[in-house]
């Protein structure tokens, strides 16, 4: 037996739920919100897609009440305001640090036992925010990013070599901001270095749109994604609770690793059962350290602006 809370019923909360709920990888999903009715709306909606889909995962909705999330294995923190056209995701750490912070307290008392995984912006002090708050070891709280900033890069890659983004792999490291680092070096089509598939503008021009791949999508809806950071948030419940062992970037709570020191940043990680399992530390050369740096300095500077509050 196993359950999942989604914290938010919002269009993230909302899509990781239904992601969750489809994959049958858990026995209940409990989906909360703070708006009345909002949450149990969304969760009968989706159990009634479960003859469609044909999934017996149980689905169910709160309006606040965490004592229906009690003894969750895996808990999603969506909870927060998105970005709006012309917001950074920094511009959204006032209300969001207040957000996650309550709704963390909430989640502890009741799963003392969960792992976290935050999805809320800005994503990086976000998931800090929670693991402060948690008292959990750091395996147990992590952020999603990596799984969605390498998606977009497959999914431009794909489009271009008009090649199944299946056979597309890649990593992808640092903030979930304009700083992260999509690692070309690292990434392979088939098997085969990306760099002998496609000319250096064209990768780099992938590069510079999976960089800016969430600012794309508020200008195009006046409102932050949904339906990759959804997947994405499920693809690593997904991975925890079978116990995989996949290998996925991850913002995780650092201690040394790339010469970078008690601050949550996103790096491979191999996640199974017990959260994050393993940092994976690749051999970056020089240019990569460099933009690896810039990545935590920007990143920095928030978790700075979070210590103010
Ligand atoms: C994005 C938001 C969810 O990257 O951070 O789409």
């Amino acid at each position: 037996m196993s359950k999942v809370t989604v914290v938010g019923a919002g269009n993230v909360g909302a899509t990781a739920a239904d992601c969750i709920a489809r994959l049958e990888i858990t026995n209940e999903v409990v989906l909360v919100d703070i708006k009345e009715n909002f949450a149990e709306g969304k969760a009968l909606d989706q159990w009634e897609t479960s003859p469609i889909h044909l999934f017996d995962t149980r689905v169910t909705g709160s309006t606040n009440d965490y004592t229906k999330t009690a003894g969750s294995d895996v808990v999603v923190i969506t909870s927060g305001l998105p970005r709006k056209p012309g917001m950074s995701r920094d511009d959204l750490i006032q209300v969001n640090a207040g957000i996650v912070k309550s709704v963390t307290e909430q989640v502890v008392k009741y799963s003392p036992d969960a792992i976290i995984i935050v999805v809320s912006n800005p994503l990086d002090v976000m998931t800090y925010q929670a693991y402060l708050t948690a008292g959990f070891p750091s395996h147990r709280v992590m952020g999603m990013a990596g799984i969605l900033d390498t998606a977009r890069y497959r999914a431009f890659l794909a489009s271009e070599l008009n090649i199944s983004p299946k056979d597309i792999q890649a990593v992808l490291m640092g903030g979930h901001g304009d700083t992260m680092v999509p690692l070309p070096r690292y990434t392979t089509v088939g098997g085969i270095p990306v760099t002998e598939m496609i000319d250096d503008d064209k990768l780099n021009a992938i590069v510079d749109r999976t960089k800016k791949g969430g600012g794309e999508i508020v200008k195009l809806l006046g409102t932050s994604a949904w339906y990759a950071p959804g997947a994405a948030a499920a693809q690593m419940v997904e991975a925890i609770l079978k116990d995989s062992k996949r290998i996925f970037p991850v913002c995780a709570w650092l201690t040394g690793e790339y010469g970078l020191t008690d601050m949550y940043l996103g790096v491979p990680v191999k996640l199974g059962r017990n959260g994050i399992e393993e940092i994976i530390e690749l051999q970056l050369n020089e240019e990569e350290k460099a933009m690896l740096n810039e990545s935590a300095v920007a990143v920095r500077e928030v978790l700075d602006v979070l210590k103010t509050l």
